[in-house]
């Protein structure tokens, strides 16, 4: 979705229809706003937290050969979306989650999918391929949110998840 106008505009536009629909977000800010709206569409907005600063910038440099896709942006929204990625990676502050996420990375390496780093492949490895990659409602592991339940409010529980076509995952 390529915005032509101007990131202020859109930001209001996005936060008024937030504010309309009674959403609150523990970050109502600006960026975090296009964010959800450029990066949305395709698949859902990824948690900045499960990859590294540099991955984020790599993705951001790349986007008209995104993964057989063109997601290019305006320069604007590549910074705006720049700063937000970078403050909320994995590799910033004191971020638990990302700490796990990034195990087994060095930082010589610049994973460009979340469903690749190893602490996600040993975390996911119980889940059956009729369950995952083979199951129609869910046909790739990027897909995060066709079994995690509340993933696009960054909520990944396993008690959350439901594989579609089976029985609520249990332990
Ligand atoms: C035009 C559609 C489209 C848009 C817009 C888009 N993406 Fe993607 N993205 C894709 C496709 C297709 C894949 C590969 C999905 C798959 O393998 O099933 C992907 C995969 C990804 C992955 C890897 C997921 C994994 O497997 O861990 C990341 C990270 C990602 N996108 C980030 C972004 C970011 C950041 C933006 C916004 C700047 C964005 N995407 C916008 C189409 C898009
Ligand atoms: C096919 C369904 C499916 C998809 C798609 C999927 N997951 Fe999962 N995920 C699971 C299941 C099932 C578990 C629990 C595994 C277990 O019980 O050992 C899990 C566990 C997790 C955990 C660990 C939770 C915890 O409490 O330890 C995280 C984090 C996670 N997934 C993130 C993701 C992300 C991010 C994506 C998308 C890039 C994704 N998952 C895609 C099914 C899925």
């Amino acid at each position: 979705m390529k915005l032509t106008t101007s990131g202020f505009t859109v930001w209001l536009a996005a936060g008024a229809m937030l504010a309309a629909a009674g959403v609150t977000h523990a970050q109502p800010e600006t960026a975090g706003s296009l964010y959800q709206k450029e990066c949305g569409t395709c698949h859902m907005a990824y948690p900045a937290e499960f990859l590294p600063s540099r991955s984020w910038q790599k993705l951001l440099t790349t986007l008209d050969e995104h993964f057989g896709e063109n997601a290019e942006l305006a320069p604007e929204d590549v910074q705006a979306l720049q700063g937000y990625l970078e403050a909320n990676a994995a590799d910033s502050g004191d971020n638990r989650r990302g700490r796990k996420m990034l195990q087994g990375i060095d930082a010589r390496q610049t994973p460009l999918r979340i469903s690749l780093l190893p602490y996600f492949v040993r975390k996911h490895d119980e889940v059956p391929e009729r369950m995952s990659i083979g199951n129609p409602e869910v046909k790739s592991m990027s897909r995060c949110d066709s079994c995690h339940t509340r993933a696009r409010e960054g909520s990944f529980s396993e008690r959350e998840v439901h594989i579609p076509g089976y029985r609520d995952w249990e332990d």
